[in-house]
């Protein structure tokens, strides 16, 4: 199990939707990744976390609206075409994102900095979990509109809810699990 543990998190990568073939995931595999993210560490049980699951038709919609932010939220200068093909080319490629959503009570005594930190465990466990899956990959994306009023509305959140990405998942016929990290010394020190 030790083992085991160690290397499922050595393996973890990120996988990016142009290894994904366009196939569509098992909902099987969404559900365990949905469950396995309510395990996270949570202050005081508050379950920060919201989970949007955009499948089948939404797919389509949420990428044409992730390609219209581009372009209109884009100083012409700095468009590029590629880019706007790229995303747009999701929906061959990509068999569900799951918006990653953290909400906050009004009142709320809990500090955000807390909530938020709850919420990427949660997307970390979702990460995890994909290592028992041998044709799925997914990643975290911050992209795809994530900091736009127009994705907000058009994912229906309230005022309560920040969006703090998505998890992008597709269909894979060979995981990619190599990558280059750095030695954790690096960033380890003692007092
Ligand atoms: C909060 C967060 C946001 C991220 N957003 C993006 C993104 O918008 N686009 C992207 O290509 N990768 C994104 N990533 C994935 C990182 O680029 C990736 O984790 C990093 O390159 C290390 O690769 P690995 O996950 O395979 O170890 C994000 C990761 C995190 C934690």
């Amino acid at each position: 199990m030790q083992n085991q543990i160690n290397e499922i998190i050595a393996q973890r990568r990120s996988i990016y939707p142009k290894e994904f073939t366009g196939e569509k995931i098992d909902k099987q595999v969404l559900e365990t990744l949905l469950r396995n993210a309510n395990f996270a560490p949570n202050h005081k049980s508050n379950y920060p976390w919201r989970f949007v699951v955009i499948a089948d038709a939404s797919l389509e919609s949420w990428v044409d609206k992730a390609a219209e932010i581009y372009q209109n939220e884009t100083a012409s200068e700095s468009f590029n075409q590629a880019k706007f093909d790229k995303i747009k080319h999701y929906t061959q490629q990509v068999s569900n994102a799951i918006a990653i959503v953290m909400e906050r009570e009004p009142d709320t005594k809990s500090i955000e900095r807390e909530d938020i930190c709850a919420v990427a465990a949660g997307v970390q466990n979702m990460y995890l979990s994909l290592s028992q899956f041998e044709h799925v990959g997914g990643y975290w994306s911050t992209g795809m509109g994530t900091y736009s009023k127009a994705m907000f509305e058009f994912l229906k959140l309230n005022e309560n809810q920040t969006l703090l990405g998505f998890f992008v998942l597709g269909v894979v016929e060979n995981k990619r699990t190599e990558g280059h990290k750095k030695d954790f010394n690096t960033f380890v020190s003692y007092l």
